[in-house]
């Protein structure tokens, strides 16, 4: 399938790594001549270094960077069969760029955003035929993280839809279907685990050593919340937080934390800083966890909780079904477990108690348990049960 790909930073560079890797020929295009040599640079380095390590011959590394054909002109997308787009996240700026695309491209074309925050169905409204336009949102690094959520606009063709799924299963990853609400999957359902993070450190309940501490040991999670925040950046976190807040029109259950906004605007943004939650600069002391077991537990499981109400209730509004859910988790996350799994294991009974402790504590619609959480217990069923 020849495929075009708009905006050669990580993810345009990433994808056309993945697709030319599993034979399809690539075009792509970038407004920016340096952007360009980066791109070129960091696929030459990748692939030489696949080779060095014996995963793929020269030879493979050869023809798979001449699979990518790099393109001034829109021109030049005109034979392609998919044309993905992932240049900067500005709506105008996308939907700009789909409306010249659609002048060059054939009928049958399928045009393809990876945005992680904006409406879909929005953007397909700039094209004269919005059936043929649909999301697929890529993770980073788009090689190596197999999950793509695959988001039909609310004008998509089912069989745009089909062919699309086929296509990311066709390269060995895993497409899951994700409908077009705010964060899609899995920057809506993991915003506990950052959120209720900060919320426990605003409180003062523990420190970010601790929690991070508790998440890891106790809880099997790769990465702890702060570390995973300095690491992802904490102007880069903040904003997806944020977006999806105001995307839900307010909706407590995401509010943003000042803590990590007064980060943010320090300069602060962790790894690539030099300073976050936690210092990375030469020979800086940074402290150590309060390894309480029983604080441990009660941090595990309250951030566990937030998430699986959060799953839960995607599931109840139809976001995704079930075994997406739990997939995308896994797989864009790196989750120990998908949640709705770990609630059957924890008891539905237990997830509803915790909740309404915290509701029972803090009086916040932030708080409010998911009515499918209520209503199988009520029925006495799992997630997973007959
Ligand atoms: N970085 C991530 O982790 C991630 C994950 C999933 C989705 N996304 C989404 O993917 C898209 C790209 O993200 P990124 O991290 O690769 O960004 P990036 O800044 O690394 O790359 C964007 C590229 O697009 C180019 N560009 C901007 N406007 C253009 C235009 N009009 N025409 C052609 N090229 C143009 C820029 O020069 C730049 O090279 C965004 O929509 C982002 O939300 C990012």
């Amino acid at each position: 399938m020849k495929t075009g790909i708009i905006g050669a930073g990580s993810m345009g560079t990433g994808i056309a790594q993945l697709a030319a890797f599993h034979g399809h020929k690539v075009v792509i295009l970038d407004r920016s001549p340096e952007a360009i040599q980066r791109s070129k640079n960091s696929l030459l380095k990748i692939l030489n270094r696949m080779a060095e390590k014996g995963k793929i011959s020269d030879a493979d590394a050869k023809a798979i960077f001449g699979r990518i054909h790099f393109v001034e002109k829109i021109a030049s997308f005109s034979d392609c069969e998919l044309v993905i787009e992932a240049i900067i996240e500005d709506e105008g700026i996308k939907k700009d760029l789909f409306r010249e695309l659609e002048t060059v491209v054939s009928d049958k074309c399928i045009l393809a955003t990876n945005t992680s925050s904006l409406s879909v169905s929005s953007l397909a409204s700039a094209c004269k035929n919005p059936g043929r336009f649909i999301g697929l949102h890529f993770f980073n690094p788009p090689f190596l993280m197999k999950l793509v959520e695959v988001i039909p606009a609310l004008q998509t063709d089912e069989e745009v839809t089909k062919t699309s799924t086929s296509w990311i299963e066709g390269m060995g990853h895993m497409p899951v279907k994700a409908k077009d609400t705010p964060g899609f999957i899995v920057n809506r359902i993991a915003r506990p685990f950052y959120g209720e993070a900060l919320r426990i450190l605003d409180e003062g309940l523990a420190d970010a050593a601790t929690i991070d501490w508790a998440m890891t040991e106790i809880g099997g999670f790769r990465m702890g919340p702060f570390t995973l925040m300095d690491y992802i950046g904490n102007d880069v976190n903040f904003t997806v937080t944020e977006t999806v807040y105001n995307a839900f029109f307010q909706d407590p259950r995401y509010k943003p934390s000042f803590t990590q906004q007064r980060l943010a605007l320090a300069g602060f943004l962790g790894r690539k800083s030099g300073r976050g939650y936690y210092d990375y600069r030469d020979g800086a002391q940074n402290p150590e966890p309060d390894k309480n077991r029983e604080k441990g537990e009660y941090i595990f499981n309250r951030i566990l909780t937030m998430l699986i109400n959060e799953a839960a209730d995607a599931l109840h509004f139809n976001v995704a079904n079930r075994d997406d859910i739990d997939t995308a988790m896994k797989y864009g996350v790196n989750y120990p477990k998908g949640l709705l799994k770990w609630a059957d294991e924890i008891g539905i009974a237990t997830c509803v108690k915790n909740m309404d402790e915290l509701t029972d504590l803090y009086r916040e619609d932030r708080y409010r348990c998911s009515p499918l959480l209520r209503n199988m217990t009520t029925e006495n069923k799992t997630f997973y049960g007959d």
